[in-house]
């Protein structure tokens, strides 16, 4: 998408022009957990810095976009936490800019389908925009002028959309990953798409207290289960292919994934106030501990890629939802409370300490952990700061609301009807699509910005471009197929994917990969954790940059390509080729993912450049 440079508010300017110049005085922020006044103030500053990357609200902006490289996802979950920041603060200034935001984006169906994006549209995208709108039912932000679609409403139209594209064909059910075939990631189904969703049917229960949707969490809990996303260990996990039955699980674990059913599980309790919802959901609050790291092991970390440098932009943002979620769930299972705030209190300090960054001295990044800001700078570092920030004054807030209990969203349950069952985006022609992608082909480049860790390397190919796969890899001086090698945790689980993402007609023939479940059972999820901190890394994400209006979404999860060349041909895979086949090449790979490792400088001191590479 286009975008025209535009002036930054006049109050940001100010802003922005005053810190520049006090910069070297800046101050780290000293937050007190226990004051609601510290925690207002100095969450009042961190909304601000977040939003002056949001141009949506002034003139010439699209309300709810940020802009590039932002994804459409991410602004939905920032307006979530505008919905938030008005929760706990009541500093009503930036409820026009989040209403304005959340209805700008509903689309034509109004169900969080808009025309801009259904092209790369996820379940989990949408996703994040229905828990932002449930959010407002819940904590009774203002309603929408009756006009207007309602909090509530839109929820129920998401959730309607989505229960409709179960899937019980492929995995035994499910909801894949992408929304439209020819998407990258219409083969993979994900944890975060379950997760939203089953958070979703939970919170609508509880608000409607309708049990449709209750059954439906616990049909998507039970597939989670049945499939080993969540594993014996409570582990939430990030997904698999439709090709292997998912059985070749990314063994990475993501805070937000962990977050979404967290949060689901402690509706359901609410909801149902059944035992078995209370031990899930202690049972999967105690496997988050893996996500808290430093000396007393209480700040919150992205584990699978912060040691390593390694997150990208949607992942630096993962931090902010759990936050979020660990303090929502005080409110439906007030028994968590003890359990969770020393975490909570803990990681915002922490947070909070080291925002002293970019020209106003008072950004946020990334790390919590290190005591020092480690000069990363976006919207993800600003929102989870912020809602970090905030939960410490849960307790003082009151508990969401419930249609019985002062909820006024007004809901439509059959909302969402018109996508029930569309398969195509709304807006451009399938016939249109396919000829601006050509077009677009001729100067695809493939950015691989970044690299791995424990060892899965995913490789995309576009499926827009009119080459076949085959030709595509060809420019990559590796095998036909390609692939990599892989390892994880330590000699335990090992994972070896060759993900092949591509033109329909060569879906599933090529994929060839291997589940990293084999001795999952027996390792623990310290231990997994510790192994894949201590792995090499190889992980890179890999980002289409695209010409024409349509951004190719690709991922929020890391993807992989090989850094070093030589590997990438080192685990060479046919098409077709099953598991016992690739099982035997582990040895071999992690071998030499290791000497890989060996012969790399250090991980986190070395930045890997961005890698171009000509999809030619
Ligand atoms: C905040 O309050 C909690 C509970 O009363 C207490 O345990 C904690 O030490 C306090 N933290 C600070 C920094 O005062
Ligand atoms: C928000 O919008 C309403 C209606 O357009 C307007 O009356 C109100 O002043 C606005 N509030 C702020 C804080 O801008
Ligand atoms: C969709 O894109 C067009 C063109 O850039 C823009 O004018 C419009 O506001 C966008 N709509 C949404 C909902 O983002
Ligand atoms: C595929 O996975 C589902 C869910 O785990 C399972 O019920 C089904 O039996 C599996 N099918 C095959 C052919 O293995
Ligand atoms: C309950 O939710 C289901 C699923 O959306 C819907 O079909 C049904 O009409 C709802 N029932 C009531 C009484 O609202
Ligand atoms: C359900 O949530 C309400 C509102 O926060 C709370 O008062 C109640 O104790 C919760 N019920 C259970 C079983 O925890
Ligand atoms: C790439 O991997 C090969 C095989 O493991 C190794 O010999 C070579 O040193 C590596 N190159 C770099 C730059 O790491």
């Amino acid at each position: 998408m286009l975008r025209t440079p535009q002036w930054p508010g006049l109050g940001r300017l100010l802003t922005a022009t005053l810190l520049l110049t006090g910069g070297p005085l800046a101050v780290a922020y000293n937050l007190d957990p226990n004051s609601t006044e510290s925690v207002t103030a100095i969450a009042k500053q961190m909304a601000e810095d977040m939003l002056s990357f949001y141009h949506g609200d002034q003139p010439g902006g699209t309300p709810g976009l940020l802009p590039n490289p932002y994804y459409w996802w991410e602004a939905g979950a920032m307006m979530g936490s505008l919905v938030d920041y008005w929760y706990y603060t009541k500093d009503d200034s930036y409820n026009n800019l989040t209403t304005q935001g959340l209805l700008y984006q509903v689309g034509d169906t109004i169900d969080y389908m808009p025309r801009n994006q259904t092209l790369t549209e996820g379940n989990d995208d949408q996703g994040f925009w229905a828990l932002a709108v449930m959010s407002a039912a819940e904590s009774r932000f203002p309603n929408p002028p009756a006009d207007k679609p309602q909090w509530l409403a839109l929820a129920q139209a998401v959730f309607n959309t989505q229960a409709a594209r179960w899937d019980p064909e492929h995995c035994g059910g499910g909801l894949r990953w992408q929304i439209f075939k020819w998407n990258n990631g219409f083969d993979y189904k994900n944890s975060i798409s379950q997760g939203c969703f089953f958070a979703l049917g939970a919170r609508l229960a509880l608000y409607t207290g309708n049990n449709s949707y209750a059954d439906w969490a616990e049909k998507t809990w039970d597939w989670m289960v049945g499939v080993d996303f969540i594993d014996e260990n409570w582990r939430v996990l990030d997904g698999a292919h439709i090709g292997h039955n998912c059985t070749d699980i990314t063994p990475y674990q993501f805070t937000y994934n962990a977050g979404t059913f967290i949060l689901g599980a402690a509706a359901m309790y609410n909801h149902t106030k059944d035992q078995r919802w209370k031990d899930r959901l202690d049972k999967l609050l105690d496997a988050t501990k893996v996500f808290f790291t430093g000396p007393d092991k209480n700040i919150m970390t992205e584990v699978a890629c912060e040691p390593v440098d390694r997150c990208n932009l949607d992942q630096q943002s993962f931090k902010a939802y759990l936050s979020r979620w660990l303090a929502a769930i005080t409110k439906w299972a007030p028994h968590t409370y003890d359990y969770v705030m020393p975490y909570l209190r803990a990681s915002a300090v922490a947070a909070a300490k080291q925002c002293v960054g970019g020209q106003n001295g008072r950004m946020c990044g990334l790390k919590w952990n290190q005591d020092k800001y480690d000069a990363s700078t976006g919207v993800g570092q600003q929102m989870a700061a912020m809602e970090v920030t905030l939960s410490c004054i849960v307790k003082d807030r009151a508990a969401p609301a419930t249609q019985n209990t002062g909820g006024t969203s007004k809901g439509s349950p059959g909302a969402g009807g018109d996508d029930i069952g569309r398969d195509q985006p709304n807006g451009p022609s399938y016939k249109d699509i396919t000829a601006g992608d050509k077009a677009g082909a001729a100067i695809l480049t493939l950015l691989v910005t970044c690299s791995m860790i424990a060892g899965i390397v995913w490789i995309f190919i576009d499926e827009a471009s009119d080459k076949t796969p085959m030709q595509q890899f060809s420019g990559f001086h590796s095998s036909a197929t390609a692939s990599i090698a892989a390892f994880a945790a330590g000699g335990g689980a090992a994972a070896v994917l060759l993900l092949k993402k591509g033109a329909q007609e060569f879906n599933e023939k090529t994929a060839a990969a291997v589940s990293p479940v084999s001795e999952r059972s027996s390792r623990s999820s310290a231990d997994n954790n510790r192994a894949i901190e201590e792995a090499p890394f190889t992980i890179c994400h890999v980002r289409n940059q695209n010409v024409g209006n349509h951004e190719q979404r690709l991922s929020n999860m890391p993807l992989g390509w090989p850094h070093n060349r030589s590997l990438r041909g080192s685990t060479v895979m046919e098409p077709g080729q099953g598991w016992a086949r690739s099982t035997r090449d582990l040895d071999g790979a992690r071998q030499s993912d290791n000497e890989a490792g060996h012969s790399m400088p250090s991980a986190s001191s070395k930045s890997m450049p961005g890698r171009r590479e000509s999809a030619e």
